[in-house]
């Protein structure tokens, strides 16, 4: 404390502050605390940090005409959940609220055309340069690169040959490394093409091999994959690679009919939305001038064409994504039909990228703000048992999507476009951090169907009052500028059952008495009636919910990360302030209880981080402290897959897996992934890499 309010400086000293561990005053101090620029001295407490937060949020809503005691009113909630540690907004929105640097939002995707720059400030420099700006202050940027041509291919302007996106990305990557994020973190970039381009195969293996630990060092990278691909892998079929550039003939717009070539997947539920809604308005055109064609025709056009560089066996390029992220967890991948199936404003256009951590997919130039709901805070116990405090969980979900919706307004954008396209969805992503220890607390091991039940109920309450919230919002403030109530796709009504994700992993059982019980308020909720409520009121928000990393803030509040399983039980974090050592402090208690918590012990624990193996443990730890490597894959994706389904965004999960694992185990992975309908999937095998983008626990 002395470092945070300088020695024998108590005055400010709020017992709030003592709800914060140790390691979470180290993170505030060395990053969010703000500091005076001349003499370096902190001139706030944690507590003053949260209340800057709140004020400055809570400021907007006098534009919306609301009284000055009623935004008071608001800033004391706003303050509330944050500094009880139930709710935290990301980063850039702790870090910048109300000071010079304007950028809340950690989510960014940015379109790169296939031209050095261009009169809409879309080329690959400007959007360098838009790259640059987003990470001065904070934010992660995502790429889409598979509009450039690929290497070789001509440059007619030169009539010189193109070096290809993958060293275009290298550019991006140096950039990177320069601007440090409001010099207080490490930009995060995504990396996306998709698997038509001509280029994939030296974008697949970009980052593993030789390069492994060496290039793209500030970019995740992730193949867009489609329905149709997916397919052709499980049948061994051809596949073609195209080349882009046929479709950018200088001062005209893309050939129609190539991108549809490359695009081809979407078809088919295009057109079933466009039949859905011919019948609903009896004659509306989607993609205005053009016509729908198959997937056949604009092959046989692309082919004509010359677009069509050559043909591969879909296996085997699939096994070469396989081979590359075992070896290196690069590349994820993004299932892009998925994505945009449900995507609720399917209608303004195709998502073909995500920021870097995966959780937000979005549109050219859109950008969204985070924040994550504290689950571990809603186990309560009485003498009867433990239960669950929906209501407080209600109440918290309500002004934090409030508080998230006004981010928007507070948001000093850095580029015109980025504000328009932020500003006609208002997408905000209200996500979990806390998942493995609310449910340690609740005597649930991770790596159990109840765990996965219970992960699928939270979701869908949390979906449902976030949305809920929405309303209440638009009936108040308006809807966001480009809904369309006829259009707007629920996404409840395609999510999975719970029963499919058992049957796709092939795990057997059922939840319990005890977890049904537990969640059967959740049964209870009406979605349709929400959606007679949407239509009849509008939505503020085109999505509301995103499962984020919660890298940091799972830090300052103490919990685990996102629905990440503990990492390990005592570790080395490895930040960029330093080295420390951390032992999960559940899990201090429960040796405790058993009389365990003597220092040989939990030396001996940290060497491996884990008890899973340690035959001297009682079984009721070995079962309830599994760490990440030592859940099984399914049960990793499971998780994945049950948030997914009431998310209307992404889905943010690492699938740890050993390092003894075989590439089978990846292929399987992957392909699961695609059946259970989640919308992007990164694994990492343990001591694969030297370190990890974003993520540092260093496991000793
Ligand atoms: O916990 P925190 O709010 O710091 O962030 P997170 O949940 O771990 O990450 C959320 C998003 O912030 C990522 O997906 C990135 O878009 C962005 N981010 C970044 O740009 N740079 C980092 N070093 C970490 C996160």
């Amino acid at each position: 404390y002395n470092h945070v309010y300088g020695k024998g400086k108590w005055k400010d000293f709020d017992p709030k502050d003592l709800l914060l561990t140790y390691n979470a005053l180290k993170v505030l101090e060395a990053r969010y605390l703000l500091k005076d620029p001349n003499t370096l001295r902190y001139i706030e407490t944690p507590q003053m940090m949260f209340r800057r937060v709140a004020k400055y949020l809570a400021s907007v809503e006098l534009k919306y005409g609301k009284s000055e005691s009623e935004v008071k009113a608001l800033e004391e909630k706003f303050y509330e959940i944050m500094s009880n540690l139930r709710f935290l907004p990301n980063t850039p929105t702790l870090m910048n609220s109300g000071t010079r640097l304007g950028i809340l939002s950690a989510c960014f995707v940015i379109p790169v055309r296939d031209s050095m720059t261009t009169p809409e400030g879309d080329g690959i420099y400007d959007a360098l340069r838009a790259m640059a700006l987003v990470h001065q202050q904070g934010g992660g940027t995502g790429f889409d690169f598979s509009e450039l041509r690929p290497k070789g291919d001509v440059v007619a302007s030169t009539a010189g040959v193109a070096s290809g996106p993958v060293s275009f990305m290298k550019i991006f990557d140096v950039s990177t490394d320069v601007v440090k994020q409001g010099g207080k973190r490490r930009g995060a970039n995504m990396g996306v093409m998709h698997v038509w381009h001509a280029e994939i195969e030296d974008f697949i293996n970009s980052k593993s091999g030789k390069l492994k630990d060496v290039q793209l060092q500030n970019f995740n990278i992730s193949v867009g994959v489609y329905d149709y691909f997916m397919e052709k892998v499980e049948r061994g079929e051809e596949v073609p690679l195209i080349t882009p550039r046929k479709t950018r003939i200088p001062g005209t717009d893309h050939d129609y009919y190539i991108n549809k070539a490359r695009n081809y997947m979407s078809e088919e539920w295009a057109q079933e939305e466009i039949l859905n809604e011919l019948e609903e308005k009896g004659g509306a055109v989607w993609l205005d001038e053009s016509k729908i064609i198959t997937v056949d025709e604009a092959l046989v056009i692309a082919e004509k064409e010359g677009a069509i560089i050559r043909w591969i066996n879909a296996r085997s390029l699939f096994n070469e994504i396989v081979k590359s992220a075992w070896d290196s967890g690069d590349p994820g991948l993004l299932f892009i039909d998925e994505i945009n199936r449900r995507h609720p404003v399917w209608y303004l256009g195709k998502i073909n990228a995500t920021n870097p951590c995966g959780e937000e997919p979005l549109l050219p130039w859109e950008s969204c703000n985070l924040g994550s709901i504290n689950l571990e805070k809603f186990v309560k116990e009485t003498e009867n048992g433990k239960y669950i405090d929906w209501d407080g969980l209600a109440e918290t979900i309500k002004y934090a999507v409030r508080l998230l919706d006004n981010v928007i307004d507070a948001n000093k954008y850095p580029l015109k476009q980025i504000e328009q396209a932020t500003k006609s969805t208002r997408k905000v992503g209200l996500g979990v951090m806390g998942l493995a220890r609310m449910l340690i607390k609740l005597g649930i091991p991770y790596d159990s169907v109840d765990a996965i039940y219970l992960s699928y109920q939270v979701a869908k309450f949390i979906y449902y009052h976030a949305f809920k919230t929405s309303i209440e919002l638009a009936k108040e403030k308006g809807s966001f500028p480009v809904y369309d109530p006829l259009r707007y796709h629920d996404i409840w009504e395609s999510a999975r059952p719970f029963e499919y994700l058992l049957e796709v992993t092939k795990v057997e059982g059922k939840p319990s008495e005890y977890v049904r019980k537990l969640t059967a308020i959740v049964d209870k909720l009406d979605f349709s009636e929400l959606k007679a409520e949407r239509i009849k009121h509008g939505l503020r928000n085109a999505t509301v919910v995103s499962v984020a990393p919660t890298g940091t803030i799972s830090i300052i509040a103490g919990t685990s990360s996102s629905i990440e399983p503990l990492f390990a039980l005592a570790f080395i974090r490895n930040v960029a302030v330093g080295k420390f050592m951390e032992i999960d402090s559940l899990f201090l208690e429960y040796l405790r209880k058993y009389e365990l918590d003597n220092p040989e012990v939990v030396k001996k624990v940290a060497e491996t981080g884990t008890v899973g193996e340690n035959m001297f443990m009682p079984a009721t730890i070995r079962k309830l402290f599994r760490t990440a490597h030592e859940v099984p894959p399914e049960f990793h994706l499971l998780h994945q897959a049950a948030w997914q389904q009431w998310n209307d965004s992404g889905t943010s999960k690492t699938i740890n897996l050993r390092s003894e694992e075989p590439p089978e185990t990846v292929e399987r992975v992957y392909l699961m992934a695609w059946k259970l309908g989640v919308k992007g999937i990164t694994v990492y095998r343990d001591k694969s890499k030297s370190q990890q983008v974003i993520y540092f626990g260093i496991k000793k």
